[in-house]
């Protein structure tokens, strides 16, 4: 897998917040629509937000661009504080020009009995976009992409999963104390993911450095499901110092 290691997280996040917004001008250009594959967590932050300066500042529009995101926690009301819905307004949509019906993010709402339906439909919207162009991605330090936990199928789809007992103690900060924290999540599949025909993963800090190590180094196995990735024809693993230290 290519890996791309920074000084720091900020001077990466720049970098790939610019390769993103010139890829999204390119489609302008074109006259055709830039269709992404959004993540959350603390490891985008910042690419969103240089990408929110680069709208207000040097002009950057997403009127063509559409956006998918990966996951929701399930069960999840849209205005909670922990939904992804609310992250990506705060963090991005609420701050530039993309047209909210061009904003795909999975609905931690939807009935248990629809929730089949609803995933297959989530697929069908991404094929009728064009498919995902441009893919980001976090990983978690049980090797999900997406909230694809250990055991997740190389061709799996969008579907309600377990989370892992490791993802929920990451998350119980945010849920002020893991009882708090669901259960379950609604997420794209692998086959998802590597259908995207560009993905570049981000992970910053030494927490993250052992599970890059399996991800760049290790074989391809289902008990790190980021390993997948090796398979991919134009992924990018973008590090800095600290989540790179284990390579060898
Ligand atoms: C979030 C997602 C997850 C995160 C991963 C890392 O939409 O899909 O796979 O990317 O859990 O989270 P952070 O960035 O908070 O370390």
């Amino acid at each position: 897998v290519p890996v791309r290691i920074f000084p720091d997280s900020e001077l990466a996040s720049a970098q790939v917040a610019r390769e993103l917004a010139d890829f999204i001008r390119e489609r302008a250009a074109a006259g055709r629509m830039a269709v992404l594959g959004l993540a959350t967590g603390s490891s985008p932050t910042r690419v969103y937000e240089e990408l929110v300066r680069l709208h207000q500042q040097e002009g950057l529009s997403f009127q063509n661009v559409v956006s998918f995101n990966l996951d929701e926690y399930y069960p999840m009301a849209p205005d909670s504080l922990q939904s992804y819905v609310r992250f990506m307004h705060e963090y991005l949509f609420d701050h530039v020009d993309i047209r909210p019906e061009n904003i795909h993010i999975p609905d931690g709402t939807v009935l248990p009995e629809q929730v089949a339906d609803y995933c297959r439909d989530y697929e069908a919207q991404i094929v009728a976009a064009g498919g995902i162009d441009w893919q980001l991605l976090g990983i978690g330090r049980t090797g999900h992409i997406g909230f694809n936990e250990p055991g997740s199928g190389a061709g799996s789809r969008t579907r309600l999963i377990t989370l892992d007992h490791i993802t929920r103690t990451d998350a119980a900060s945010d849920f002020y104390g893991e009882e708090n924290v669901p259960r379950r999540a609604l997420t794209m599949g692998v086959g998802t993911i590597l259908e995207a025909r560009h993905v570049v993963l981000l992970a910053w800090g030494e927490g993250k450095a052992a599970v890059v190590k399996r991800l760049v180094e290790g074989e391809p196995t289902d008990t790190v499901p980021a390993t997948y990735l090796q398979h991919h024809p134009a992924v990018q693993v973008v590090l800095d110092e600290a989540a790179a230290a284990e390579l060898s």
